[in-house]
């Protein structure tokens, strides 16, 4: 890509309650970073042309809802699929499966939950993502916490042991531009 812009989605009542997973909606505060992000776009982009791609999930298009430009939706952005823990808290996780909850801070990049993925499964998926976007040239892309941290160590070069513990922040818009000497990075945040 020319430009990779890459945003959260809004906070979700799930991410309020501390839930894993899940397909719930945006909250309030989530609701007014969507109607804030056609402006932080235009602003940031200018009137170049765009296209958005989200996952299936509701809070990704409910987050580019309000965005006046192509939308393309993948499978392949959806969250890091929790298995048996999906819709659970870290401290239910950790009280139900203790050897799970240990067993992933221990390698969390290679930590596969029950009936669910790891890490490095949702690298795999991205494979066609990241060459279809070696092909565009300005693509905002509205998807999950750990979707995003795969991507970025994608770009910058963050090594695998690391990459699952960035903390991506909500309401932010992250700008990467790839250059031949490295990727240019900027963030804009909605303070919402
Ligand atoms: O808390 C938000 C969230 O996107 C969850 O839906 C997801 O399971 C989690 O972050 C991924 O983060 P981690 O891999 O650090 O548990």
């Amino acid at each position: 890509p020319r430009r990779l812009w890459l945003s959260r989605h809004g906070e979700s009542e799930y991410n309020v309650l501390g839930l894993l997973g899940g397909n719930s909606n945006l909250s309030e505060r989530g609701m007014m970073y969507a109607e804030k992000l056609p402006e932080l776009v235009a602003n940031a982009v200018g009137d170049q042309p765009l296209t958005v791609w989200t996952s299936t999930l509701k809070r990704t298009q409910q987050t580019a809802s309000k965005l006046p430009y192509q939308q393309i939706q993948w499978k392949a952005l959806d969250e890091l699929d929790a298995g048996v823990c999906d819709g659970l808290t870290y401290e239910e996780i950790q009280q139900k499966y203790p050897e799970d909850f240990a067993a992933r801070d221990e390698n969390k990049f290679e930590y596969r939950y029950k009936g669910g993925e790891s890490y490095r499964d949702v690298v795999t998926r991205l494979d066609p993502i990241i060459m279809e976007l070696e092909r565009q040239e300005n693509i905002l892309i509205v998807t999950h916490q750990a979707v995003l941290r795969c991507i970025y160590a994608y770009y910058m070069d963050v090594p695998q042991e690391q990459s699952p513990w960035m903390n991506v922040p909500l309401h932010t818009l992250i700008c990467l531009e790839p250059r031949a000497y490295g990727t240019i990075e900027t963030r804009i945040s909605a303070n919402i």
